[in-house]
């Protein structure tokens, strides 16, 4: 149950699952937490009047469980009566369509370039940089048309050969989020350059260790840490590297404190561009399909990269990331108000709380086919067509993956 409170009588334990305003005019970069101190409660006093407290997922203990059942004579966040789901099919939806279709097919050029390099590292062949230009400047492009991009990527080319697709997700990512930071062109294509080649020493790696099914052996993660000395070596051979990206190549893996490899290096000796590449490198890893692992959400992901902030992330990097992948990231699921669920395929960077949604269930649940898709921006004033809450597919037992694959038949 949700639980109107006034921010005077909040308290450390209740779990916030509502403001009284958009989330995105706070600097909270979650969408419900639990209250942890009490810097949280002022920055909540500074920032609202009230909020909605969920008792179910608050500390489970009397006293506050006494106080949140004390506030219920306030108003309950109750759900807007169920509406019917007759909407205007969005406009932009056959573009979409158009958009996607290109993206694949420059993912298929580029894929097959970069297995053919990938091919060159197994062998110890040298690595040529016009070649690896040639896919970073595709990769850029494609980030550049749409915001979007590397997200996509991630979701629909499940099929491809690991490291391949890691690499330009990575890429692309990369080069997604250096430009939302405002860096200049040179260094978005540095840190797309180093994105696409971070992992081409795994090419080494054999595949029995990288396709491992449960933790690795020491022995067994020594060699995996090989990847990055060793492609960093080979392309500083090749004379024909920016350093930047020779750096990127062998720093991806270390962390602020001192903990990562090879070289555990901490603190500033980690410039930005080098953590940029390391923070969506551990993204794109958690987000992206692997054979013996369930990917995860990008809400999910996201918040476990923030555990990591401090010790092993920059934290205004981390945060900066958090907003640029979006408050409801692509592929998200989320109920509207009057009960109808929805999988977001598309947003503008200044209207983020009204993605364009592809309608999957009606209000009482049941399967909405054929699906369409409707822009939240245009339905104002429509009752019900608002966001209520972020889900977790799983939990409602909609595989959001298989359902995007399905409706834009990307491989
Ligand atoms: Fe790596």
């Amino acid at each position: 149950m949700k639980v109107k409170m006034d921010v005077g009588h909040l308290r450390p334990g209740m779990y916030v699952a509502e403001l009284d305003r958009p989330w995105l005019e706070t600097p909270f970069l979650f969408q419900g937490f639990v209250i942890e101190n009490e810097d949280d409660l002022a920055q909540l006093r500074e920032y609202c009047q009230y909020v909605f407290v969920d008792d179910l997922q608050s500390r489970q203990d009397r006293e506050i469980q006494q106080a949140i059942r004390g506030a219920v004579g306030g108003v309950r966040s109750g759900r807007v009566a169920a509406v019917t789901v007759e909407f205007e099919e969005w406009q932009g939806a056959e573009r979409l369509r158009e958009t996607l279709k290109r993206l694949n097919q420059s993912v298929e050029r580029t894929q097959a370039r970069v297995e053919s390099v990938l091919k060159d590292v197994r062998l110890g062949r040298a690595v040529q940089a016009t070649q690896t230009r040639e896919m970073v400047r595709e990769m850029v492009e494609s980030a550049s048309r749409n915001p979007h991009t590397a997200q996509w990527m991630t979701l629909l080319q499940s099929e491809n050969e690991l490291i391949a697709r890691h690499s330009m997700n990575v890429s692309v990512l990369a080069a997604t989020f250096a430009r939302f930071l405002g860096w200049s062109e040179e260094l978005l294509n540095v840190v797309s350059e180093g994105g696409m080649l971070h992992d081409m020493g795994m090419a080494r790696v054999p595949r029995v260790v990288l396709e491992k099914k449960g933790p690795l052996t020491a022995r067994e993660f020594g060699i995996v840490r090989l990847h990055a000395g060793y492609a960093s070596r080979m392309l500083a051979e090749s004379g024909d590297y920016d350093p930047r990206v020779i750096e990127i190549v062998r720093h991806h893996h270390e962390r602020l404190d001192g903990s990562g490899y090879p070289d555990g290096l901490a603190g500033d000796a980690i410039p930005p561009y080098v953590q940029l590449v390391g923070i969506v490198d551990v993204y794109e890893s958690m987000t992206g399909e692997k054979p013996y692992e369930r990917a995860l959400s990008p809400s999910v992901a996201l918040t476990r990269l923030h555990k990591r902030v401090g010790t092993h992330f920059d934290r205004g990097l981390v945060e900066q990331f958090i907003r640029c992948i979006g408050i409801y990231p692509l592929s998200s699921l989320v109920r509207l108000q009057n009960g109808a669920l929805g999988i977001v395929v598309s947003s503008q960077q200044d209207n983020r709380l009204k993605p364009v949604l592809l309608m999957v269930r009606d209000p009482e649940g049941r399967e909405l086919l054929p699906r369409r898709m409707v822009n939240l921006a245009l339905m104002e004033g429509r009752p019900g067509w608002v966001i209520d809450s972020l889900l977790e597919p799983e939990a409602e037992g909609i595989d959001t993956r298989r359902i995007l694959i399905e409706e834009f038949m990307l491989r």
